[in-house]
């Protein structure tokens, strides 16, 4: 493909635009049950249009728009004080909840240097619930990710096995609130108590829960504490794009305090360009988000947001008790808010998955780990409250069907199949085993049944190593 020789007109560009969108997911539909959350046509409109407003407007330099770090500052501090902060807290709007844990480990990892040289090889204790994004930030900062286990009814972190796993070289404790997976709290007083007992630093993942959680606790939900009034949390991580229902891509990353937060921050003045000073990672950015977030806060105001959390949560319980009741199906643990997940022992649920997909949903595959199974994951957020009944209605329809269909393929099966390639040629076993998947690095694939079904039974380092190269093809 080229750049077009001649521009081309406004509505032929908006006309193709449209046209491209056919095959993507319907995100306001309230059927999409992961990645979504949507406050409303009203609340969107004001987002928008304070987005737009910004849209040009750098956040590069804050002497040329000091209303952009003006902006920053005031989201940020709603947060900090929504989570408890006192004076001291301060923190910085970032892209997302991925920028905002990679920032606060490579602060974590130069605090380190500073004030503990001892620590030659840092290693990062966490459990394996905690977000993919620490495992990005221990290969991007060559940081040693040490994962301990979790309570197989609870879905708790295993707080002894992170006392146990703590040496020389341990830098950052992680806990979650909550872990995405299952939506469950992690221990974080005893967590935040275990790093400060060894001078560790605690970083608490709350980037899909701060607000939403924070909420609920001034709203009389009982929960346990995860935020800046436990002592020894270092920092916190929350993202406005997820609960706090702003457009993307807007998160605010949180430290007790400034002596923490230097670490974060880079300067150069070492080129023969201008004086580069940046609080986080990206340079050049739209200050879109920075608006959107501001416009957002003030638009919901505590109450609206006060009222988003009400009902989700009702829908939620609902949903919980409703798939609990479908024979067959089984919630996994006990969720502290409206994201949870349920597995099965008599139905594939990448099946389901799909059965669900047919009939206008998005419910999303995860897999399984040494301590629980495979299962499907459902974040409610508050454009699916008035679908619940409809989501119930369809699920049991979808489980009985693939119960009873000729084509039910058995998980366990496949996973014997295919360690027994990898056992009898691992050299060769690489095109049986993306022929069983049906992957052909062509395009996007049809379904995702058989996909998922290898994925969840290869050993997760050749399944990884698949996944890179089948992007890298997609990629053209
Ligand atoms: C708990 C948690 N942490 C971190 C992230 C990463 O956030 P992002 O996708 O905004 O980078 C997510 C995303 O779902 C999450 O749920």
């Amino acid at each position: 493909m080229q750049i077009p020789e001649h521009g081309r007109s406004k509505s032929e560009i908006m006309a193709q635009l449209e046209s491209y969108k056919t095959g993507d997911l319907p995100w306001h539909s309230g059927r999409i049950m992961a990645y979504v959350y949507d406050p409303g046509k009203e609340v969107l409109d004001t987002a928008r249009d304070a987005y737009m407003m910004y849209l040009c407007e750098s956040g590069l330099d804050f002497t040329t728009f000091p209303s952009v770090m003006r902006l920053e500052r005031e989201v940020v501090r709603m947060i900090i004080n929504l989570l408890r902060g006192d004076a001291d807290v301060v923190g910085n709007m970032t892209s997302g909840g991925t920028e905002s844990i990679l920032l606060a480990i490579k602060t974590a990892r130069d605090w380190a240097r500073a004030t503990r040289p001892e620590i030659k090889s840092p290693e990062m204790i966490l459990p394996l619930t905690a977000h993919p994004a620490f495992h990005k930030a221990c290969a991007y900062f060559d940081i040693k990710p040490v994962v301990v286990g979790y309570d197989k009814t609870t879905f708790l972190a295993d707080v002894e096995a992170m006392r146990a796993a703590i040496t020389p070289n341990t830098l950052v404790l992680v806990a979650s609130a909550p872990g995405y997976a299952q939506g469950v709290i992690d221990p974080v007083r005893d967590i935040a108590s275990l790093a400060a007992e060894h001078g560790l630093w605690c970083h608490v993942d709350a980037c899909v829960g701060g607000i939403h959680l924070s909420l609920m606790r001034e709203m009389g939900y009982p929960l346990p504490d995860f935020d800046f009034s436990v002592p020894g949390v270092t920092s916190i991580s929350t993202d406005m794009h997820k609960f706090g229902y702003a457009p993307k891509n807007a998160s605010v990353i949180m430290y007790r305090n400034k002596e923490f937060r230097k670490h974060q921050f880079f300067a150069c003045l070492q080129t023969t360009s201008y004086a580069l000073i940046n609080p986080t990672i990206l340079s050049s950015k739209t200050a879109g988000p920075m608006a959107g977030s501001w416009a957002t806060l003030n638009k919901l105001g505590r109450d609206g947001y006060r009222k988003i959390v009400e009902e989700t949560q009702a829908a939620t319980e609902k949903l919980v008790a409703g798939v609990n009741a479908i024979e067959g199906l089984r919630v996994l643990g006990k969720p502290d808010m409206c994201l949870f997940s349920f597995a099965s022992d008599s139905v594939n649920l990448f099946q389901v998955a799909e059965e669900m997909g047919r009939r206008g949903w998005y419910v999303q595959p995860q897999f399984s780990t040494p301590y629980s199974p495979y299962n499907l994951h459902l974040t409610v957020n508050h454009s699916s409250v008035g679908f619940t009944e409809a989501l119930l209605a369809d699920l049991r329809e979808a489980v009985s069907l693939v119960k009873k269909s000729d084509s039910h393929i058995d998980v366990e099966t496949v996973r014997e199949q295919i360690s027994q390639l990898i056992a009898a040629d691992p050299e060769h076993a690489r095109e049986t085993i993306l022929a069983m998947g049906g992957v052909s690095g062509e395009g996007l694939p049809d379904s995702m049944v058989m996909i998922n079904t290898v994925l969840e039974c290869l050993p997760y380092p050749i399944a990884e190593e698949l996944l890179k190269e089948y992007l890298n093809d997609l990629y053209r």
